[in-house]
């Protein structure tokens, strides 16, 4: 089994490369699951509902741990005994690093703790999907702001820096991609990486 995953800040086009990658891996006849987080899991997705759309005040470290409370449940549930040639992620544990650590500011150590404690498998290839914030906000300008979207460009600043910094010392698995370019060649620039390591 292959696990590849998309990260990146709001904006920058990942379901619609979860979706074409998704169709382009599946005429080559792999059985595909994609999984988005935090949710893909019954209980998951009710912890989503506490940490996006919820009134609910929520400290920092609550925030970190109730990520990794759904991501525990969802590694147990969908990928130790997963049959699939390749799972498609909607952000992963890279989320918890750029936006609990470098964005809310929490131990890095702490996170990298949890990553281990709960099992995450290493994915095999990374998609960092790298836009400037402002632009990223603005292809969501229609959208309502769920509790971290709310969060404002100061803060994502710091996401999508803590990002490039973790791409920079994972070189091997996180490749960057330019999120500016048309949606066709991001596909094709994708999909090139991808037949590789197939
Ligand atoms: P999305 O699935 O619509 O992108 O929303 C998920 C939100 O949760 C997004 O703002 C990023 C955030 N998030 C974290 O802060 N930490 C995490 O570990 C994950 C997986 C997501």
């Amino acid at each position: 089994m292959k696990i590849i995953t998309f990260e990146g800040i709001e904006g920058v086009g990942k379901s619609t490369q979860i979706q074409m990658l998704e169709e382009y891996l599946k005429n080559k006849d792999y059985s595909i699951e994609i999984l988005r987080e935090p949710g893909s899991t019954d209980a998951g997705e009710k912890i989503r509902d506490i940490l996006l759309n919820s009134p609910l005040t929520l400290s920092n470290e609550s925030e970190l741990l109730l990520m990794f409370s759904a991501r525990a449940q969802l590694i147990n549930e969908k990928i130790l005994n997963s049959d699939k040639d390749i799972i498609l992620f909607d952000r992963f544990y890279d989320a918890s690093i750029a936006y609990q650590g470098y964005g809310r500011g929490l131990s890095l150590n702490v996170i990298n703790s949890l990553i281990k404690f709960s099992n995450c498998p290493t994915p095999d290839i990374t998609f960092l999907l790298d836009i400037v914030v402002e632009e990223g906000f603005k292809r969501k300008f229609n959208d309502k702001k769920d509790r971290i979207e709310s969060a404002g460009n100061s803060f994502f600043q710091k996401v999508r820096n803590g990002y490039l910094e973790l791409a920079n010392q994972n070189k091997d698995r996180i490749k960057v991609v330019d999120a500016s370019m048309t949606i066709d060649t991001i596909h094709k620039h994708i999909v090139k990486i991808i037949d590789k390591l197939l």
